[in-house]
């Protein structure tokens, strides 16, 4: 094998026709009721499992007990994140990154899990948190009019804000709106660009030579975020390292990302991976904007919440009451508890239900119906929060302006 070959090798995703689980940006499919298998991807994608270790670390030094999200392992792997806490512990400063393509009028349950993290780790480490728009993508993917990308770019940004970040240290930016007026964003395009083949790009990314060129030169449009020069109004001239929450899927581009950086002076960017919040019809594949039914939308009503859920949440129940009261439920299985594992903060309340259910002491519809008390009031209190954003809150996220990192330094 030659160099270039060795490399593209080491960044693929699509060298596995063997594996059964697909994971990529675009598409999460499983073969299995029980959905990815998370060790397997993480010895894949050679990413490291966030272990008792790590967490025990991550509470000694902040202080604070780990986000449920990491206690039942919904965040599961990482990258570098030791060098994240060595920073922290050293009293120096980090940033978050994290993003959203506007595909939809509305962001879904799923698209919830980075931000309500995001916001968390913010919290916690109190640091700036960035966040990209991707409606280009969106444009060039789902063909949607530029003008149209940019309107869904700005309706899920009030979505983003109503997770409660604050504007001292919140910056949201369209890439379409953003990048024409900010030079060194589009240098650091280019430099990323020159730093990457169009034969890694096929082999990361699985492009075919039919593809728009659009989708060729795209990736290093969300990497370039991930290296603190490309916001000069931020960081002046700091080198400062980045955290990027997302779910695993985004993870292709960030193994470029982590290839590129120190060839152009930067520090690699950590991650923190989740796993796919399930559809409702199950674990094989992710909760999809495009598809209604799959779906828990944050504009959806209480009542459209207990229909979806009564009619569609695929359940890990018997089929007749007698066999579920003797053989008992199963959550790993079961959309409802799987869900509940994301919503339901109470540890206690959820291996309540857990063993309940799989003794047969609950049946499917106590469980749905619990469900669906939750989600009724998580999604009630965002479109509550969402109705404070006005159209000139967002002017103020999304102004490009010094969120007092130099001060921190
Ligand atoms: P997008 O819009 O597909 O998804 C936004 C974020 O939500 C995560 N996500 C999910 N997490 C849990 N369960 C799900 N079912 C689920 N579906 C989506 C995604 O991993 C992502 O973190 N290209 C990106 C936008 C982007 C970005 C970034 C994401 C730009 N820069 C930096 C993460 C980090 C996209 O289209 O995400």
């Amino acid at each position: 094998m030659t160099a270039e070959e060795v490399k593209i090798k080491n960044l693929t995703i699509n060298d596995s026709l063997e594996e059964e689980d697909v994971v990529t940006p675009w598409s999460v499919e499983s073969t299995v009721d029980t959905g990815i298998d998370y060790d397997k991807l993480i010895k894949r994608f050679g990413s490291s499992k966030i272990d008792e270790e790590l967490l025990q670390r991550f509470e000694k030094l902040t202080g604070k007990k780990p986000h449920h999200f990491l206690r039942r392992g919904i965040f599961f792997s990482h990258r570098d994140m030791h060098t994240i806490l060595n920073l922290y512990e050293q009293g120096k400063p980090f940033y978050l990154y994290t993003g959203r393509g506007p595909s939809s009028e509305s962001m879904h349950l799923g698209h919830l899990i980075p931000f309500m993290f995001c916001k968390w780790l913010q919290d916690v480490f109190n640091v700036p948190l960035i966040v990209q728009l991707t409606d280009d993508e969106k444009s060039i993917w789902k063909n949607i009019k530029i003008e149209d990308a940019i309107t869904l770019a700005y309706k899920n940004a009030k979505d983003i804000i109503a997770c409660g970040f604050e504007s001292r240290n919140t910056f949201v930016f369209s890439n379409l709106e953003h990048i024409g007026s900010n030079p060194a964003f589009y240098q650091n395009m280019i430099r990323i660009q020159k730093c990457v083949t169009y034969n890694q790009v096929k082999g990361i990314f699985g492009f075919g030579d039919s593809d728009p060129i659009a989708k060729i030169s795209f990736p290093p449009t969300q990497a370039a975020p991930a290296l603190s020069s490309t916001f000069p109004f931020i960081f002046k001239d700091i080198k400062a390292h980045c955290l990027i929450p997302c779910a695993i899927d985004q993870d292709p581009y960030f193994r470029m990302t982590r290839d590129v950086a120190p060839r152009i002076g930067h520090p690699k960017p950590a991650l923190m991976h989740s796993t796919f919040f399930p559809a409702l019809q199950g674990s094989k594949t992710k909760m999809s904007a495009s598809d209604d039914n799959t779906a828990i939308f944050l504009t959806d009503t209480a009542k459209q919440i207990k229909n979806k859920i009564n009619k569609h949440a695929f359940s890990g129940g018997q089929a007749t009451v007698e066999e579920h009261r003797k053989i008992g439920g199963n959550c790993d299985i079961d959309i409802s508890y799987q869900w509940l594992r994301f919503f339901l903060e109470d540890d206690e309340r959820l291996e309540e239900l857990r063993k309940g259910y799989t003794s047969g002491e609950i049946l499917t519809g106590e469980l749905k119906k619990e469900l669906i008390d939750v989600l009724q009031k998580v999604v009630a209190t965002h479109q509550e929060n969402r109705s404070k954003v006005t159209d000139g809150t967002l002017q103020e996220y999304m102004r490009p302006r010094d969120l007092g990192f130099i001060s921190k330094k």
